[in-house]
């Protein structure tokens, strides 16, 4: 079925995958998701977070049309994708931290993961550090903070450089860790500072690419999918994310039309 591929993210952070699904799809049509009234997921309790992950991609999956869905969110993902594709028709492309191509490029074996609370202490990473890095220490940092940091550099303010470095400082205590994890899709946008705040060189990886070339592989052979252009759904709609999404494309923002069953997070 023709339909644009549609990133779904808690807030701004599935803008850093639109760059590589732009390079490798460049034909394709996009279309943007938020759940930004319940920013941020990652210190929510899971019950909650499945129901309302769950009603939120089927509403914006029923309003966009889409011929896939992108879940460009490692808090949601390392949860919620069997729940998604149980209750969705179209195919579902989940973001899982990176910890495969950090393992192949780590050189000292000592490896940084950078995400939510929710997803540095979910059993899927778990799985994900034995079965690609078992001979690899992970240094876990939780860095709820940072997604906060992003929201606030797309809206056009500072991100505070202090709080980045204290968020950053325990990944720095092993002098041999040389690659960090960016699993959390709002952290990319954070890059160039991250990047300054380091003590030395560190290969920084994201699931960006992967996740674009997944895309592509999943709808190879429905050719290129199609929609109307720039269209863009949250369940807070205002105009300083309009600005923001219209910056990458996304130009038609709508409330996103939700029941009242999952309006109350809980923690
Ligand atoms: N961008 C989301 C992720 O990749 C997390 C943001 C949040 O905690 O809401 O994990």
């Amino acid at each position: 079925m023709p339909g644009p591929i549609l990133i779904f993210d808690s807030g701004v952070g599935g803008l850093s995958v639109t760059a590589a699904l732009r390079a490798r799809l460049p034909a394709a049509t996009l279309a943007y998701v938020c759940d930004n009234a319940m920013l941020p997921y990652g210190t929510k309790s899971d019950d909650w977070l499945v129901s309302r992950i769950v009603e939120t991609c089927v509403s914006a999956v029923g309003a966009s049309g889409a011929a896939v869905l992108v879940v460009a969110c490692n808090t949601a993902s390392t949860l919620a994708l069997r729940e998604l594709r149980a209750r969705l028709e179209i195919p579902v492309v989940g973001t899982v931290p990176a910890i495969k191509p950090a393992a192949q490029l780590s050189v000292s074996r000592v490896i940084g993961l950078l995400a939510t609370s929710a997803t540095v202490n979910r059993a899927y990473t778990q799985t994900l550090i034995a079965d690609f890095a078992a001979d690899c220490r992970i240094v876990r940092v939780a860095a709820d903070g940072l997604v906060g940091e992003a929201e606030r550099q797309l809206a056009g303010l500072a991100p505070d450089d202090g709080a980045l470095e204290a968020a950053l400082a325990p990944l720095w205590i092993d002098a041999a860790l040389d690659t960090v994890v960016l699993g959390c899709t709002h952290f990319p946008l954070l890059r160039r500072r991250l990047e300054a705040s380091a003590p030395r060189a560190i290969n920084w990886v994201d699931s960006g690419e992967a996740i674009a070339r997944r895309v592509a592989s999943v709808l190879d052979g429905s050719g290129y999918v199609r929609g109307r252009e720039g269209r863009a759904w949250a369940s807070a709609p205002g105009p300083v994310l309009a600005a923001t999404l219209a910056g990458y494309g996304f130009t038609a923002l709508e409330a996103l039309s939700l029941s009242d069953e999952t309006h109350i997070p809980s923690r």
